[in-house]
């Protein structure tokens, strides 16, 4: 058993932060400093995020049909897209397809688009289709952490329209428990609140292993928790508390 410090800054940090509408990305210099490139190319990525990318696009894109066309993005990059993008296609198509400055994933790190490699990639809408090597990424990309984040019919719960290129690493096995609930991150986010301590945990068995996890609120600036598993990840949910991850 281990005692564990939750500390109030930590909420808006880890891989499963919920970034939206309501919930602006808190922590973007300590971001910048954890950005690697993404399979050779200028694109940057969160390190752990970069590497799944890698391992999945080394099994599935042999050909090279695939290229990564957005990762983050700063502060200032994301205003001026957004921007460009009010002049450009008007504010309808913006507020679909763009997220406010502060409110995108891509602040973060976590986020990668990715399109098929063909001349002419649209950048805020690149073709990323629902067939042959574009899927096989799909299936490895849920076993490696990443979601597609922007699903058909969970417009009104994201605020985003359906992007088929958008995916965000949130870690394993977060990301096969979603994808395969169909929800999307707002709404396991809720879910896991429902399972408030590692008594009262959600599990979930995979191949492998059993996995245990919980959410935790913060009620003060600091607290302790008691952590009976010996293997554990922690991360902020970006509102008022963490979402632990036990492996057993
Ligand atoms: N296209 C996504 C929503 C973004 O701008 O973050
Ligand atoms: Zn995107």
């Amino acid at each position: 058993m281990k005692t564990v410090l939750f500390r109030k800054e930590d909420i808006y940090r880890g891989n499963l932060i919920l970034i939206n509408r309501d919930n602006p990305i808190r922590v973007e210099e300590e971001i910048k400093r954890n950005l690697v490139p993404v399979a050779n190319s200028h694109h940057l990525l969160n390190r752990e995020a970069s590497d799944k990318i890698h391992q999945i696009l080394i099994k599935v894109d042999l050909n090279n049909e695939i290229r990564p066309v957005s990762c983050f993005r700063s502060k200032e990059e994301q205003e001026n897209l957004y921007n460009q993008s009010i002049r450009d296609n008007g504010m309808d198509f913006t507020r679909k397809y763009v997220a406010r400055p502060d409110t995108s994933e891509h602040q973060s790190g976590l986020a990668i688009d990715l399109g098929e490699n063909k001349p002419d990639i649209d950048f805020i809408c690149p073709s990323f289709p629902y067939h042959g090597v574009f899927n096989k990424f799909r299936r490895l990309a849920k076993l490696n952490g990443f979601i597609e984040r922007y699903k058909e019919d969970k417009e009104q719960i994201t605020g985003i329209s359906k992007e088929p290129w958008h995916f965000r690493y949130v870690g394993y096995p977060h990301s096969l428990i979603i994808e395969e609930a169909g929800l999307a991150l707002e709404e396991y986010h809720d879910f896991v609140r429902g399972f408030d301590s590692e008594e009262n945990s959600f599990l979930y068995r995979d191949t492998e292993y059993t996995w245990s996890i919980f959410y935790v609120g913060l009620l003060d600036d600091i607290m302790y928790l008691d952590i009976k598993a010996d293997y554990y990840s922690i991360s902020g949910n970006n509102r008022d508390g963490f979402i632990i991850t036990c492996r057993k």
